[in-house]
Formats: structure tokens, sequence, C-alpha cells
């Protein structure tokens, strides 16, 4: 037998990868660019330190013979798969070519990403997917909607073991956007990433709605009115910049810390503006970011889902080194109520950080549940209950800070002591009540004030008596429900205390298969 040319041979490899990143061509490309989009590798190569990307399966091939297929193959089928560093931390990723095949999912393309899921579960990594997708690829039929099957069952396997992130680049149509709904985050660009369950044909055909995609499946749709995204990007930079961001808080999985940073923000900094941004009048509004800001690391406050019920604000920061969640009731907007919107996005984030050791300080200034029929009907019970189960499901340390109002069952779902908090710190305007002083005054003291030569006078100075009595911090430490009243000023050092304090935090649970949240 002849021996073969080992130049030859390389020569043939290098050939191979050229043809496999060529994907579906030069035109298929120029199109790509045409429409504002940057092509599957130019994707992987600005999301990943730079010549970190190692690929696999790169010559991994369809087996489709249906409807002339067999003359549609490209090597990778659609989506190139691998793994590389962000920030030098390891990442694995996928992404979908749309130059081959509309990036359409089959058996094959389908099993390149479960391949990369599996070693990110294994070897104990995020999962970044880069969606750009004409959705299950219609010629393989039944094989490709086994594909998605496989990908829905890893993703609940993989929930809450390593972060999963999606990024939504292109269309996602179909049960292809229950990949991404099934992962933590979705992250949205502008003009160009498409999410939705039925498009506008088939929705007119059906209903007779006039819509377009863009108003029900735009990063705008999803990230304001849905809340099916929670990363609203101009641009892929942004985007991928969005996903460097949000890994650097998290730990690579569930048995991880998240990582600790160095800071050289001074940990008993302390900030006088405290003590006037939040004002003391309870009727007054103010963004609760600014307080957020002037305690945290740097002033540095990452949100998540900022466009979306906006009466409560969730998202990542650091005291002194350490990664914090940080939920917080924004006076700003509804004056901070808790709805159906704001308990579900409360609620998923609280056990995202439970899930991923990241320690929760939550800031409260609510004045109750928001009433009204559209709640009532809409199922505020079993939203709102979610608030407490994930509070009370909680085993990372809990810190809760109460600002200004907690007022009855809400000051109970923003993680009181009751629902499990290690630290209840109350600033001196704190008001831990049954309801607000008007509200309770004209309940309990009708018949005085009815009866009263003045009844309006009576009813001020009942307010008044009420409001000294109860609408401050004491009557709640005097029964150990708030630990420290403290000054504003010193809340960064009194929340590093706390954290530090709580650091090697154990809480039992009874063994159970899991509980049953409600929905
Ligand atoms: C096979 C597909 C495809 C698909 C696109 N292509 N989607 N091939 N299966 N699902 C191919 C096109 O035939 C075309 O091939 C190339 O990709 C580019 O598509 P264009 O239509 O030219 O691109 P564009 O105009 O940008 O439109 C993109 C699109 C459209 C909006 C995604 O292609 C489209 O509507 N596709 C079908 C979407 C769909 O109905 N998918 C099934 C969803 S149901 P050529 O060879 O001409 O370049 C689903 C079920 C999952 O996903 C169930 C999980 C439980």
């Amino acid at each position: 037998m002849s021996e073969r040319n080992i130049g030859e041979l390389c020569e043939e490899l290098l050939r191979r990868r050229e043809e496999a990143r060529s994907g579906g061509g030069a035109k298929a490309i120029e199109k790509q660019h045409q429409k504002g989009k940057l092509t599957a590798r130019e994707r992987i190569d600005k999301l990943l330190d730079p010549g970190s990307f190692v690929e696999i399966d790169e010559f991994v091939e369809h087996r489709c013979t249906n409807f002339g297929m067999e003359k549609k193959v490209y090597p990778g089928d659609g989506v190139v798969t691998g793994y590389g560093t962000i920030d030098g931390r390891l990442v694995y990723v996928f992404s979908q070519d749309f130059t081959v095949m509309g990036g359409s999912l089959g058996e094959m393309h389908a099993k390149k990403i479960c391949k990369v899921m599996d070693l990110a579960v294994t070897n104990g990594a995020p999962v970044i997917g880069l969606n750009d997708s004409g959705g299950a690829r219609i010629q393989e039929a039944v094989d490709s909607l086994s594909g998605y099957g496989n990908i829905f069952f890893r993703n609940t396997l993989a929930s809450g073991v390593v972060p999963q992130l999606s990024a939504i680049l292109g269309p996602t149509a179909g049960g292809a956007v229950y990949s991404p709904a099934l992962t933590d985050f979705i992250f949205m660009v502008d003009k160009i990433g498409i999410m939705h369950i039925t498009g506008p044909a088939v929705i007119k055909a059906v209903t007779g709605e006039d819509v377009t995609s863009e108003q029900i499946g735009g990063a705008r749709a999803h990230n304001q009115i849905s809340g099916n995204a929670h990363f609203f990007a101009a641009n892929e930079e942004e985007c991928f910049a969005q996903i460097r961001k949000l890994l650097s808080y998290l730990p690579s999985n569930n048995m991880e810390e998240p990582p600790f940073v160095e800071t050289d923000d001074p940990v008993d900094r302390t900030e006088m503006a405290l003590r006037d941004i939040v004002p003391t009048n309870p009727n007054k509004g103010y963004k609760v970011q600014d307080v957020i800001e002037k305690i945290v690391d740097n002033g540095e406050f990452f949100e998540v889902q900022p466009m979306w019920a906006r009466n409560i604000v969730t998202g990542f920061a650091r005291v002194g080194g350490y990664v914090i969640g940080i939920i917080a009731n924004q006076a700003a907007v509804m004056a901070g109520c808790l709805d159906i919107d704001a308990s579900d996005k409360a609620s998923r984030f609280i056990r995202y950080c439970d899930a991923f050791n990241i320690p929760i300080v939550t800031f409260v200034d609510v004045p109750g549940y928001l009433p009204g029929k559209a709640q009532e009907l809409g199922g505020i019970i079993r939203h709102g209950a979610k608030l407490l189960y994930a509070y009370s499901e909680a085993t990372v340390p809990l810190i809760t800070l109460v600002l200004r109002k907690a007022y009855g069952g809400a000051y109970l779902g923003m993680c009181s002591k009751d629902l499990g908090a290690d630290v209840v710190l109350a600033w001196p305007q704190a008001e831990i009540a049954v309801m607000g002083a008007e509200g309770a005054a004209n309940i309990i003291f009708r018949k005085e004030i009815e009866s009263a030569e003045d009844p309006q006078a009576e009813r001020a100075k009942k307010i008044e008596e009420y409001r000294a009595a109860f609408a401050t911090p004491y009557q709640a430490a005097k029964r150990g429900f708030v630990d420290r009243v403290i000054l504003p000023e010193e809340t960064r050092l009194e929340i590093y205390n706390a954290l530090v304090q709580t650091e090697g935090k154990r809480a039992l649970r009874p063994r159970r298969k899991h509980g049953v949240m409600p929905h």
C-alpha cells in the first residue's frame, strides 16, 4: 500500500476547514450583512476573548434526503458550536448560521447544540446561545421537532446548574422560542431580533388581527410589554457587552461562589446624601437607583429587566467585592406598589440568585399591593404568593433594608424577618405598620373622629398620634423584627457587615423532591 503524504492530508484538512467556515457562501453572507446582521462566526469573535474560540463539530452534516436535501449539504449544518473564554473564564457557545438554510434546525444541527450543552453541564460552565434561525427545518420533519425536544429537555436539566443565556439576533419562531424561554436570561437586539409563537400571517388568518412582527415579537415588545426578554440592546456589539457584563456577576456553576472582585471603594464610605434622597414624606417619589448607586461598589448597578414591571427594580452589584442580587421597590413608579408583573419579575430573580449562591439585598419602600379588578381577576393572589414562596424558599443570605414604607402584606412579601431574612435593617424614617397612618386612623378612631366637635381637626390629631406611635421602625425593633435601626449614611458598611456575618450561612430544609410553587 502506498504511503499517504502528510503534507497533502494537512492541506485537505485546511481546505475542509476553509469550506466549513464559508457557511452558506459569499452571496448569503452579503445578504446577512445587508440585513444589518453579523454572521455566526463574526458574532462569536466579538463575544469571546480574542482568539479563544475552539470549534467543535465543524464537519457535522445532516443526513436528510427529502426534497432534494442531499444536494444541500453544508459542513457544520448551520450552527457553529464550541467553547472559549469571557474575561478568561470558560463558556460554551452555539451560534446559528442563518446563511445556511436560514439557520433552520434539523437533527444534526440540534445534536451539535445538545453536545455543547452537555459539555457545559459536565464541566460546570455557562452556555450561551446566539439564535438566528427560521425554526424547525421543514424538510427534516419530525427529526427537527425531536431536535428541539432534546434541547428543551437539556435546558430544563441545566436550569439552576449552569447559567444559560440566550441572545435573539434574528427571527425565532414557533417552538424555537421555548428554548430561550427555558434559559435564564434573554437578550434581544433592536430591529433584528424577533420572537413569537405564531407570526403575523397566522394571526391574521385565525383572529383577523393586523400586526407586524415587530409589534408582537420585537425587542421593544418583549422588553417593555410581555416581560419575555431581560435586556434590550441597540445593536449586536451592545448585546455582547451586556452578556459579558452579566457573566461578571455570575458563578460558572451552582457549586461555585459568585466572582469576588477586590475593590478600592472603602466599605466604610459614608454618604450623607442618603439622608436626603428618600423624602420622609411617604407620598413623595424618588428613584431607588439613586439610593442603590450610593451604596454599592463604585456606584455600579447592573439592572435586569429595566424596562418591564418598573415598579420593582432587580439587578446585580457588589458591596465590598461581594456580588449581591438587589430587589427594590421603585417609589417613582406606581408608588412602588406590588402587582402581578412585579411579583413575577422579583420572584424569578430571587430564585435565580438562590440557585447561584448570590446573597439577596432587598430595599423596601412599599405601600401595599395594587388594588383593582384587573389585578384581582388577573390572579394577583397566586402571582403575589410567588414572592412569599421565593423568599421563604431561598437559603442564600437574605438582607433586608427598610427605607421608608413597609405596610401590611407587602411588608411581609418584601422579605421580612418571618420569611427568613437573616438581617433586617431600617432607616429612622421607616414606617413598619399594617397600613399608612391616614388609613389606620380613619379605621381605628372612626367613632372618636365622627363624634368630635371638629372632626377634621380630630382626624388630623389622630393621624399624628398614630404616626408618632406606629409609623416608625421602633415598634418592629422592639419585637426584634428589625435587628438594627441605622443611620442612612452608614448603610454601605452595615450591608457589608451583614454580608460578612452571613457568609457561612447554612439553612437546612426537610428533604423533598421539589416544592410546588404557585404559578
Ligand atoms: C427550512 C428554511 C426555514 C425552515 C428558512 N429557510 N426557514 N429552510 N426550514 N424552517 C430557508 C429558506 O428556504 C431560504 O432558503 C433561506 O432559509 C433563507 O430564508 P429567507 O426566507 O430567504 O429569509 P428571510 O426573507 O430573511 O425570512 C426569514 C424567515 C422565513 C422569516 C425566517 O424564512 C420564514 O418564515 N421561514 C419559515 C419559518 C417557519 O415557519 N419555521 C417553522 C416554525 S415552527 P434558500 O435556499 O432559498 O436560501 C417550528 C416548530 C418548532 O419551529 C417546534 C418545537 C417544539
